[in-house]
């Protein structure tokens, strides 16, 4: 047994025995996951975040020494999981090292594995005429821009960009940030204060919950996908605050479903409420163009306030935007600390996302395999009798294990038969919706999809 947990918090923590270090270990992940700072939201909880106006109590668990990182309850938690891994014969499944560009197949220490762990979805991260432009554009750019951009750090492809992504939306202009976590922390955290409300679908991202953390604004989670219950809880709050954003993704990088965009628009209606869509796995997936959740769903993409996406899925590169109207737009550019005080993207990162945005416009063809591939994926898991959860068949598809062990065990068998195959555990999410996370590629072919399930279905066989 460590000092860590010789001292750790707790009774149960000074005995050693193996059952009563996974209880502590078990206590203390269920309370990381009810904080929701580190991960989504618990669907469960329905825990109303006030203002943290106070001094955080002291958590020194016992120690007396205050600036040893060994200390901090997260460094505990990590080790443990690592000794309980160990102790399972599970080796990590995170940070496995891919050796080039992942696409439907990727190399993994020298050997090559299908691949369902990379969220490039239209396959255009490593697309020859991607790479091609971008080091044409670092030619002539160099590798950064040097400033912020209010200052300096204005170069042509981001008005370039901007103007592309505004065209997505049919909105006046667009913003982009070197980040898509950043971008949504802040322009959440920018745009409400103290006496806004927050309301976002339970399983929304952890960069949504930062920045409604940073807003200082009140926050309250609704029912997954649930247009009722949002309608409700603001039958009951709305006279109690000034303005409310909404936040709802495109489609749940979790679980794979998709979100009734019209019936959320008429609830934002309603209540005079602001609507916001974190488009990062949607767009270039949903939709016969890839136009994102909006497509899909027909609806105006004007009745929605604020589009938020990323540039590293379906636009190869890394970053985020924001699209809406002008006022929106020209507030954030001069007020988002995470613009104004962050350098502006180098051209190896606008470029590809404006060569694979063009790409996108000029072969739909992409989405068109994209879809029919992920529909053959859901359709064979269910065959197979796997649980698939709420998955819709767009680009991601989980297969429900119900144990962080089970889904690591399978995760590191999979690999060693060449599938390489991420496993999310808890608290990422619930204990008993612990999984394997599939996402599709374009250019996956059926036969590959059919490996996969076969070795998935004969691994949790053995496992069983
Ligand atoms: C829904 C959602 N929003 C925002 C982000 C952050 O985007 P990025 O990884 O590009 O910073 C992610 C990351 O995967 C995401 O899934």
């Amino acid at each position: 047994m460590t000092d860590t947990f010789r001292h750790g918090p707790g009774n149960s923590a000074d005995d050693p025995s193996p059952d009563n270090r996974r209880e502590t270990l078990k206590r203390k992940l269920l309370l990381a996951s009810q904080k929701s700072r580190h991960g989504r939201s618990s669907p469960t909880a329905v825990a109303v975040e006030p203002p943290n106006r106070q001094p955080p109590e002291p958590r020194l668990g016992g120690h007396s020494d205050p600036t040893d990182f060994t200390h901090l309850e997260g460094h505990r938690q990590i080790q443990l999981l690592q000794e309980l891994g160990a102790a399972q014969g599970i080796t990590s499944p995170f940070f496995r090292c891919h050796d080039g560009s992942a696409g439907p197949t990727s190399r993994i220490a020298g050997r090559e594995v299908i691949n369902f762990a990379s969220y490039n979805y239209v396959g255009l991260a490593g697309d020859p005429r991607v790479n091609q432009a971008t080091i044409d554009a670092i030619g002539r750019y160099g590798t950064s821009v040097s400033a912020s951009r209010i200052v300096s750090g204005e170069r042509p492809f981001h008005a370039e960009l901007e103007r592309s992504l505004a065209a997505v939306y049919g909105s006046d202009d667009a913003l982009t940030f070197v980040s898509g976590h950043a971008t949504n922390v802040s322009t959440i955290g920018m745009l409400l204060g103290p006496g806004d409300l927050i309301v976002h679908d339970a399983l929304i991202h952890n960069s949504v919950l930062i920045g409604a953390q940073l807003s200082g604004a009140r926050r309250m989670p609704f029912a997954h996908n649930d247009a009722k219950a949002l309608d409700d809880l603001l039958q009951q709050q709305r006279p109690y605050f000034r303005r409310i954003l909404i936040v709802i993704e495109g489609l749940y990088s979790m679980d794979g479903d998709v979100p009734d965009l019209a019936a959320f628009i008429a609830v934002k209606q309603r209540h005079r409420a602001w609507l916001m869509v974190d488009e990062a796995h949607s767009l270039g997936v949903l939709g016969d163009h890839g136009m994102g959740l909006s497509e899909h769903c027909g609806t105006n993409p004007c009745d929605v306030d604020i589009w938020m996406g990323t540039l590293s899925k379906s636009l190869a590169s890394c970053g985020g935007f924001i699209a809406g109207n002008a006022p929106l737009i020209d507030t954030l550019r001069h007020l988002a600390p995470g613009f104004l005080y962050s350098v502006g993207l180098p051209a190896q990162l606008a470029v590809p996302a404006l060569t694979a945005l063009a790409l996108l416009h000029a072969e739909p063809e992409r989405v068109h395999r994209l879809r029919h591939i992920s529909r053959y994926f859901l359709k064979a898991a269910r065959a197979l009798g796997l649980d698939t959860g709420l998955s819709q068949g767009h680009a991601v598809t989980p297969i429900v294990l119900g144990s962080s062990a089970r889904a690591a065990q399978l995760s590191q068998a999979l690999l060693e038969d060449g599938i390489n195959v991420q496993p999310i555990l808890h608290p990422a999410v619930a204990e008993r919706s612990a999984r394997l996370r599939f996402f599709l590629n374009c250019d996956h072919r059926e036969s590959q999809v059919d490996n996969a399930l076969a070795r998935v279905a004969e691994n949790l066989a053995q496992l069983s």
